[in-house]
């Protein structure tokens, strides 16, 4: 039996884990696959029970799991708190424990969501692309991280990047861009930044290694125009973890909405962990209307990378395309068919089982 263990964690988290457990669920039943869920607390719902954002037995259950699938974490309740009890503490915690080096963010313009991005419908249409972001190093995890002086006159963060991090997350985006259109873009700042100057060095003694894949350069602050004004030159980017946090936030404007940014962590085994790119959503939690596709389409990425059951993450990708042609969608999005109808999570939850169930796919 294989065991996927949920972490809801705060704010809208709970209610698009709940939509992509249901998705599963009913896939899981139809293809009669033996799969247990077991939910564990991470963030600020585990401040509240435990005192810490990533209790042991957390932990424990992700050691002991096939994957994960985890909601967002955070909300203005613990703002207050001292950094080392901050509910994203414990997502950065998990990510780092796990070693889940490699983040893939899918950027799609599904076709009937190409009005619903702000960018012009020229610059959006056919763009495809996955950014893969380093995700357990650099400004997030650099040691010294501290405030200094006894008025706390001065404060330290710092980059830091071993030659295997680099290397590791750089071999895997040429292998995802061998299996696409073999074109690689790495993102660095290597007009200032040591580290990035020893990550071009490395992708560029990898790609030796690869002929098959074009690669190329940007810097980071001319990349975040180039995402705007012509992102369909892009087919597989590469860049550490700072800025692929930013770049994605940018991007998942192509799509339409953050809610429809999946994301799959993973190392290099089959073991992933899988979640939206968005967070908590504290402005509309509990309300019943946040958008669960990124979360659902996390569920597919799920079945794919860490249960080999490709057939079924594909069934999900489609069934969601289905639901979103027929004009249905949550009120992030902002369609302008005739026929489009705003719905909240459960109901396009119960549309997408419905076009699993159906097999329109
Ligand atoms: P956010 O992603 O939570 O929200 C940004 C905006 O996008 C908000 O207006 C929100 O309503 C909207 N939005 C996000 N996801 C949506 C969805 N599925 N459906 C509809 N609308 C959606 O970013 P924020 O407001 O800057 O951060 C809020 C909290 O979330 C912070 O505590 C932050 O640290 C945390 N966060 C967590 C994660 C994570 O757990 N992976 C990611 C990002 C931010
Ligand atoms: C994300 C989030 C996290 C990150 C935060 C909440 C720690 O923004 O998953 O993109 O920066 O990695
Ligand atoms: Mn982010």
């Amino acid at each position: 039996m294989k065991t996927i263990t949920v972490l809801p964690g705060d704010g809208i988290g709970p209610e698009v884990t709940t939509s992509a457990v249901r998705v599963l669920r009913a896939l899981f039943e139809k293809s009669g696959r033996d799969v247990q869920f077991i939910e564990k607390k991470i963030g600020g719902a585990a401040i509240d029970t435990f005192g810490t954002p990533l209790p042991q037995e957390t932990i424990d259950q992700c050691h002991n799991s096939d994957a994960i699938l985890l909601g967002a974490v955070g909300g203005p309740k613990w703002n207050a708190q001292s950094m080392n009890v901050r509910p994203e503490q414990g997502l950065l915690g998990i990510r780092k424990t796990m070693g889940l080096f490699a983040n893939l963010r899918p950027v799609e313009a599904f076709d009937t969501l190409i009005d619903s991005s702000p960018i012009k419908r020229s610059f959006v249409e056919h763009v495809n692309f996955v950014i893969v972001r380093e995700l357990t190093g650099g400004l997030y995890f650099g040691r010294p991280s501290e405030r200094r002086g006894a008025h706390h006159e001065q404060v330290v963060d710092t980059l830091s990047y071993s030659k295997n991090e680099i290397e590791r997350v750089v071999e895997k985006a040429f292998q995802l861009a061998m299996k696409r259109n073999k074109k690689l873009t790495s993102i660095d700042k290597a007009n200032v930044l040591e580290s990035s100057r020893m990550w071009r060095e490395l992708v560029n003694q990898i790609a030796e290694r690869y002929p098959e894949v074009t690669v190329s350069h940007q810097l980071v602050d001319s990349a975040a125009m180039q995402l705007i004004t012509n992102p369909a030159q892009f087919d597989v980017l590469v860049t550490e973890n700072m800025f692929g946090d930013i770049l994605s936030d940018e991007a998942s404007v192509i799509t339409g909405s953050l809610g429809m940014m999946p994301s799959a962590s993973l190392r290099s085994d089959k073991v992933g962990l899988y979640e939206p790119a968005h967070g908590s959503a504290p402005d509309i939690a509990g309300q019943g209307i946040a958008n669960p596709l990124a979360t659902i389409l996390s569920a597919a990425l799920l079945l794919r990378y860490s249960l080999d059951m490709d057939q079924e993450a594909a069934q999900i990708e489609k069934a969601v395309r289905n639901v979103l042609s027929q004009g249905y969608h949550t009120c992030d999005l902002q369609m302008e068919q005739p026929n489009n109808h705003i719905v909240n999570t459960a109901e396009i939850t119960d549309l997408v089982i419905n076009a699993v169930n159906e097999n329109q796919t």
